[in-house]
């Protein structure tokens, strides 16, 4: 029933990945990142008749190659993995056992240049994942004040030289819209001098437009605690993520909730109390290793291991963490604790109205005396009106 992986295709961590799910074979799982279908792959031959995986990805491509498997515990869906919620309830879907999110971008799309995504090749500028919809970065270059070209680079290019860049790329569409990977690259190359040995000068700048248009930090923003609301009781979250910054939101996600409510100040609550966290940690992140990075074959048929070597020199620094969690069972109440908690939310809330009001009380004292006040007052409750200008008779001292 389930397919066999193409020999040459070789998803990053996927045995720890499988592991990290505990896969039940009647189980209801979910790989919101399908790509090539890797990993997908692996969790249908691990599912029994009963078992269900319903796959994900925003990438036309994705679900073109992911029509070759057929199989009847198999639905692919061609959507952002915010839509999360959304695809699972059109499939009349719950809870669920486990959710896998390989996040980043594939190999496939890195090395069709068609995708403008690679400095590698003199393309079209594009860089949309999902090439049905959005700006492209080429839009975005053209349309963006400085400032704001300035701050994506920054902030998701962690490139030092993004006011230089910024600056200059405005330059530079005053004469020709930036439409071309090549064009981009030559005009980083020319402002970044110093670069990392064996790190093209554009590497940043085209990570941060990437990151940029595809909208992947707020993607995963949104998608953590959907996934997290969808899964059942002792189900697991895998999550592998590819460079620092979606590692940290990953990270910090995860903290929180696995870190136990904190009682309202001044609330008579022992912590013991409290609810428990709604997730426990299982293990550690793991690293992919050198090895697996290198192992992989030709370019046409690797998918994500590859796609980190070919883009991104500093691979072995921030390649890959895999964050394991377990929801754990309905988290336990004390409900004298529940009680004190909603009283103390509700006086609160009274004394964020009784604030309210305060403040509207002054703001009418302060304009009492105003005469636009005087004249409201004699006119709404004395029905007096302010005399025409022909009325006035001014009076010489
Ligand atoms: C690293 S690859 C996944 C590879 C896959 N695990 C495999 O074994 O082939 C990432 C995939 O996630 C998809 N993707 C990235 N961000 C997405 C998002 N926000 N929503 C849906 N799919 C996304 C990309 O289009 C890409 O195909």
């Amino acid at each position: 029933m389930s397919e066999t992986l193409p020999a040459a295709h070789q998803p990053v961590l996927l045995v720890e990945a499988i592991a990290a799910l505990a896969i039940k074979p009647d189980g209801l799982y979910v790989d919101a990142t399908f790509g090539r279908g890797g990993h997908s792959r692996a969790i249908l031959a691990q599912l029994g008749p009963q078992g269900r995986l319903i796959a994900l990805d925003r990438d036309p491509t994705a679900i073109v190659a992911g029509a070759e498997i057929r199989d009847p515990r198999f639905t692919l869906a061609h959507a952002a993995f915010s839509r999360l919620v959304e695809v699972l309830d059109a499939q009349g879907i719950g809870l669920v056992d486990g959710i896998l999110l390989d996040i980043g971008v594939s190999s496939p799309q890195l090395d069709d240049p068609a995708r403008g995504m690679s400095f590698r090749f003199d393309a079209p500028l594009d860089m949309r994942m999902d090439t049905t919809q959005g700006e492209t970065a080429a839009d975005f270059l053209a349309r963006a004040d400085q400032s704001e070209i300035e701050e994506v680079i920054r902030e998701y290019g962690e490139e030092r030289f993004a006011h230089a860049l910024a600056k200059a790329l405005v330059a530079a569409r005053r004469g020709q819209r930036i439409s071309s990977t090549g064009q981009l690259a030559a005009l980083v190359a020319s402002v970044v001098r110093t670069r990392e040995p064996g790190q093209h000068p554009a590497t940043r700048t085209f990570q941060a437009l990437r990151i940029h248009v595809n909208r992947e930090l707020e993607e995963l923003s949104l998608t953590l605690p959907q996934a997290l609301g969808r899964l059942k009781p002792g189900g697991r979250l895998a999550v592998i993520s590819f460079h620092s910054l979606e590692d940290r939101i990953v990270k910090r996600f995860l903290r929180d909730a696995a870190t136990p409510a904190q009682p309202p100040k001044g609330v008579p609550v022992r912590a013991a109390d409290l609810p428990g966290p709604r997730v426990r940690l299982v293990g550690k992140a793991i690293r992919a290793g050198a090895a697996e990075v290198a192992a992989n074959p030709a370019p046409a048929a690797r998918c994500c291991a590859s796609r980190k070597r070919s883009e991104m020199a500093r691979l072995n620094l921030i390649l890959l963490v895999a964050v394991l969690i377990s929801a754990l069972a309905v988290v336990s109440t004390n409900h004298r604790a529940r009680k004190l908690i909603t009283e103390f939310e509700r006086e609160q809330e009274r004394m964020r109205a009784l604030d309210v009001e305060w403040g509207q009380l002054q703001l009418e004292q302060s304009t009492w005396a105003t005469h636009a006040r005087i004249e409201q007052i004699a006119r709404d409750k004395l029905g007096m009106h302010a005399p025409r200008p022909t009325q006035l008779l001014v009076l010489e001292p």
